[in-house]
């Protein structure tokens, strides 16, 4: 296995059209798109990596993931009343089905699905002790403690975040966001700009691939339908207006970040991260699909 990541890390490496870094997070552009990594934790425990795998990149919208893993344990599928599970077939920062459907998102991840995520699991609670919630399940499932928020990228999401906040207040006048639109909008930048680096992600999602237990901990972080639910999310609009391309070609669940990081995940496999800044035109990572491509064919992973 070792040889096929390394393989994929050669190849990645010759690329020279590696896509466009997102800019407008202005703190992103500055990001070198000639990094590559990729991580692969197998369910057995096995871990291996090529590339700069020990590098923190912003995961951006791959803690909705990890969100709505939190959204599902607090509320169950109480969480459905206010949003939806359909691909929407339109950008990730798209308003437009919004104004006829009632203001409910399609979907948990695009990016009005994910403000009313977070909206969900605040409870009546400051952004802070939402966010240290956030924080700590996430070092749980990446057995990792160092894992951080990345404030200076949170705080160039929250000068630049007209569109979120158009989102937001649209969402709030249908009477779907309890809480004030700031605080709201604090916590979704803070949870887009947790930084993490492929070992850690490969690690965090590996309940996912594990019938959601934690390997090798042994621990059941959630159960084995709401692990095959989150999955099919990913599979069906984890790449937005891209999920159908990216399942034709990688034919796994995945999650992407417009930081150029995705989560993919090989049930009863294994949890794979790679990560190149570059972006294709729907916001998702180019290189690093490509490499999943790649990755696919040399084991055979899929889920079809
Ligand atoms: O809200 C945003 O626009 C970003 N924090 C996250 C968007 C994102 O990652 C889209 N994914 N490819």
């Amino acid at each position: 296995m070792q040889d096929v990541l390394n393989e994929i890390a050669r190849a990645m490496a010759a690329e020279t059209e590696r896509g466009k870094v997102a800019d407008y997070i202005p703190e992103l552009a500055h990001v070198d798109p000639q990094k590559f990594a990729i991580s692969l934790a197998t369910v057995e425990g096995a871990r291996y990596s090529a590339g700069c795998a020990t590098t923190p990149f912003s995961i951006q919208s791959i803690s909705k993931v990890f969100t709505l893993t939190i959204a599902l344990g607090k509320m169950g599928d109480a969480l459905w009343s206010n949003v939806g599970r359909e691909p929407s077939g339109d950008p990730f920062n798209s308003i437009v089905q919004l104004e006829h459907e009632g203001g409910k998102p399609r979907n948990p991840f695009i990016n009005a699905g994910a403000i009313a995520v977070v909206d969900a699991i605040m409870m009546g609670h400051e952004p802070k002790e939402t966010l240290a919630e956030l924080l700590s399940f996430v070092r749980y499932i990446a057995d990792d403690d160092s894992i951080c928020f990345d404030h200076t990228v949170a705080a160039s999401e929250m000068a630049h975040r007209d569109r979120n906040a158009s989102l937001a207040h649209f969402m709030k006048a249908f009477g779907r966001l309890r809480h004030d639109v700031d605080k709201v909008l604090g916590t979704y930048f803070h949870q887009c700009a947790i930084a993490m680096s492929c070992q850690q992600l490969a690690h965090a999602g590996l309940f996912l691939a594990s019938d959601g237990v934690n390997q090798p901990s042994n621990i059941r972080v959630v159960s084995p339908q709401r692990a095959r639910r989150i999955n099919s999310l990913m599979m069906m609009c984890g790449h937005y207006d891209a999920s159908g391309e990216f399942a034709f070609r990688v034919g796994l669940p995945g999650k992407s970040g417009v930081g150029g990081g995705i989560l993919a995940i090989a049930p009863g496999q294994g949890a794979i991260a790679v990560w190149s800044p570059g972006l294709d035109e729907y916001g998702n990572s180019l290189l690093g699909t490509k490499a999943l491509e790649m990755f696919v064919q040399r084991t055979g992973w899929s889920v079809f």
